[in-house]
């Protein structure tokens, strides 16, 4: 399958039209950047590794009965999807607090959190993507109160699936953030799982083996990233004999 038209070129990948009038190219680039695109990076390799852990993602919450965009692999950093009509919603879910809520609000780094904190952003770059409330969300017009019930659950039901399939690896899924658009009737997960959009941490050590690695210079984010890829190869070789 070629790449058709460019249609959007994102911080992290590109977006092109494919063949077919329902599916689109997404292509995972080398390109990292933190902060609202203030640090930027490029690293050989990145984009097949982000890549193949978002498709081992979507396949494992196919089998789990959550949908997904995923339709195949093109190639390591190429994947096609479902066309979404994306919802400008960063949907959020946090089960130890870290980051932007340690920095907010009186939680201390490391805090458990159970249940699991659902946090929602408004996406919009100019704006800051600023933080937006339930109310908020349906006076915007982003969801129904059904759409808006549906997307917590299945944000819910995603996080026990990732945070259990870690905590086998020995890792704690801190925090992540994923994307949800409509397609056809309904409403789907898209856009990434990786380690881009995560807060993954070692259960013992707690060292972090996701963008944190990069946002603050904690050490080799390749190695990191490629750590998780191969702890996921590992589960793989044991599970889908
Ligand atoms: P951010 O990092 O804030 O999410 P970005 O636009 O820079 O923004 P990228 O991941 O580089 O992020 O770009 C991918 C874009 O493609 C995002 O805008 C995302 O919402 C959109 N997208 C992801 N999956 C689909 C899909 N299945 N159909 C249509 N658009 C999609
Ligand atoms: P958060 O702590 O809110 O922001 P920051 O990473 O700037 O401290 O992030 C929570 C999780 O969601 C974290 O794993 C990173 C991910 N995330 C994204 O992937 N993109 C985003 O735009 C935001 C705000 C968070």
């Amino acid at each position: 399958m070629e790449l058709g038209e460019l249609l959007y070129k994102g911080k992290a990948k590109s977006i092109y039209k494919s063949e077919k009038d329902d599916e689109l190219i997404s292509c995972f680039r080398d390109d990292m950047t933190a902060f609202n695109g203030e640090k930027k990076d490029c690293f050989s390799g990145k984009g097949a590794y982000n890549a193949s852990v978002s498709a081992f993602f979507f396949n494992y919450l196919e089998k789990n009965g959550v949908k997904t965009h995923f339709v195949k692999m093109l190639d390591e950093r190429t994947m096609v999807v479902k066309k979404l009509q994306m919802i400008p919603l960063e949907v959020i879910a946090r089960n130890v607090a870290a980051g932007s809520i340690v920095k907010k609000l009186p939680f201390k780094e490391g805090q458990i959190l159970n249940p699991p904190v659902i946090i929602t952003d408004y996406k919009d770059d100019e704006r800051g993507d600023p933080s937006v409330n339930d109310d908020l969300i349906l006076a915007l017009g982003l969801l129904t109160s059904s759409e808006l019930k549906e997307v917590k659950e299945t944000t819910l039901r995603i996080n026990k699936l990732l945070y259990d399939f870690f905590d086998e690896l020995g890792m704690v899924l801190v925090d992540f953030k994923i994307e949800f658009g409509r397609y056809k009737n309904g409403i789907i997960l898209g856009d990434e799982i990786s380690m881009d959009s995560m807060r993954l941490w070692d259960r013992e050590t707690k060292e972090s083996f996701d963008k944190d690695v990069y946002r603050y210079n904690k050490g080799n984010v390749m190695s990191a990233y490629g750590k998780v890829v191969e702890k996921i190869e590992g589960w793989k070789k044991e599970h889908l004999k």
